[in-house]
């Protein structure tokens, strides 16, 4: 009997059926229902031949779904209810019994919670092979001078190593994040049922230690309402694919033929369908490209549960797919960096050339003036006028400030002395990129 004298209108079905991305979620729902059915037995609310033929039919289901044989319907709207239905086909009344004390709005979010779970814990162990991998290119290439940049404009002269050990930091801070994304589902939410709890005396630490959750959470309205931990989740994948945007957009400019610092491998390269002579940096500018619509999701599931009244709407249903898609577009961008990362080519004779500038030097100019007593303000004015000097007379840098300053101020314009002079805490004098090696490599053991 159903409560309905109607069938649905397709149109509706359509909008309404999550059964094209939510099955992927088998997997949790599937471990949930065992979990829940044994504790339903525990309690005695189900008799333990009924547990038997459920786990049983749950095998013969998880089979099917593993190698893709399981019978999908039409008129399955979603995973649960498609598990549930198969189930009860494969076992009989058994299988009616196993949503006793059970709601798809707690079933839902406990999916959605391993599911974070899982991703989580996947992107932190790419993320540590990320970190693994900027470590051993940093460390390959120690003392190869590279220009910074601020505005794009040549600044003044670090390490490549130095520079490739900012990506090291943002993956160590990115793997942080991720972590808190753990924290935030480590509370079980099964057991709220629809919103108000059950009317059954379950045991819900039962379950949460069957399904490795710390606990259990303390209130069932917000159980079923809660998508924090998808906001944590896309929070994390955010900040992680703009980073990597930035690194996708350093390899872009890097590998350019004006720059030259780089060649990338052939196998994260592509060609022209024109031009033969291309070799495109694509995966580097996918980098760039595919962050901006993981923000989006973000800024979409913020959309969704704005103003949202409490407890469960369909509304949540749109949860998934913005979380799916972050999820496979990052793992996708972690590979891709990594993979770029251990197989480029630098080239330190370009590098080096563009970070002997002498114009690089003008910092150092300024302060060589300070130890000599001039306050730095009217340090940076003479330096100022020196440049300006060089630039209108076409005149080296060093040639302007020899004649004007005398001979000792030669010495300032050695490559080297500006990069090694870089000795404070974090700088990028050789000692200090020894440090830091240091201790990125404690972070990883
Ligand atoms: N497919 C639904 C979702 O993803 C499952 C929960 C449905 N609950 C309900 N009361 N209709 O949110």
């Amino acid at each position: 009997m159903s409560r309905f004298s109607l069938p649905q209108d397709p149109a509706f079905q359509a909008m309404n059926t999550s059964l094209s991305f939510d099955r992927r979620l088998w997997p949790f729902d599937v471990a949930q229902s065992r979990a829940h059915a044994r504790m339903l037995a525990a309690r005695s609310i189900i008799g333990d031949d009924d547990l038997t033929a459920i786990l049983a039919g749950l095998d013969a289901v998880e089979a099917e779904l593993r190698d893709g044989s399981f019978p999908f319907r039409e008129d399955d709207e979603d995973i649960h209810m498609a598990v549930e239905r198969r189930l009860t086909e494969i076992v009989g009344a058994p299988g009616g019994k196993l949503h006793t004390g059970r709601s798809r709005n707690d079933q839902v979010i406990t999916d959605l919670a391993m599911f974070t779970r899982d991703s989580a814990e996947r992107i932190i162990g790419q993320l540590e092979a990320l970190r693994r991998v900027v470590l051993e290119v940093a460390q390959a290439h120690l003392d190869w001078p590279l220009p910074g940049y601020t505005h794009l404009q040549r600044a003044q002269p670090v390490y490549l190593s130095h520079h490739l050990l900012a990506y090291f930091w943002m993956t160590t801070r990115d793997i942080a994040r991720f972590r808190a994304v753990l924290d935030a589902t480590a509370e079980l939410p099964l057991g709220a049922g629809a919103l108000a709890g059950v009317n059954f005396d379950t045991d819900r630490r039962m379950v949460a230690t069957e399904l490795g959750f710390d606990g259990v959470t303390a209130n069932s309205v917000d159980s079923v309402s809660n998508r924090d931990f998808a906001l944590d989740l896309l929070h994390a994948l955010s900040v992680c694919a703009t980073h990597l945007s930035r690194l996708g957009q350093e390899i872009v400019l890097w590998a350019s033929t004006e720059f030259g610092f780089m060649t990338l491998s052939d196998a994260w390269s592509s060609g022209s369908s024109i031009m033969p002579q291309k070799k495109n940096p694509d995966a580097a500018e996918l980098l760039r490209g595919k962050a901006p619509r993981v923000w989006a999701h973000q800024a979409a599931l913020h959309g969704v549960i704005h103003a949202l009244p409490l407890t469960y709407n369909k509304d949540l249903q749109e949860d998934k797919e913005h979380l799916f898609d972050a999820v496979d577009t990052v793992e996708i961008c972690i590979a891709a960096a990594q993979g770029m990362l251990e197989t480029a080519e630098f080239h330190r004779e370009a590098m080096s050339a563009a970070a002997s500038d002498q114009m690089i030097a003008a910092v150092d100019l300024a302060d060589f003036l300070v130890v000599r007593g001039t306050p730095f303000r009217e340090a940076h004015g003479v330096v100022a006028r020196l440049v300006r000097e060089a630039v209108e007379q076409g005149r080296t840098l060093a040639d302007v400030t020899v004649a004007e300053l005398g001979d000792d101020a030669a010495s300032v314009f050695e490559q080297s002395s500006w990069l090694e002079s870089k000795v404070s805490e974090g700088g990028t004098a050789l000692a200090r990129v020894r440090e830091q090696l240091d201790l990125a490599r404690a972070q990883l053991a």
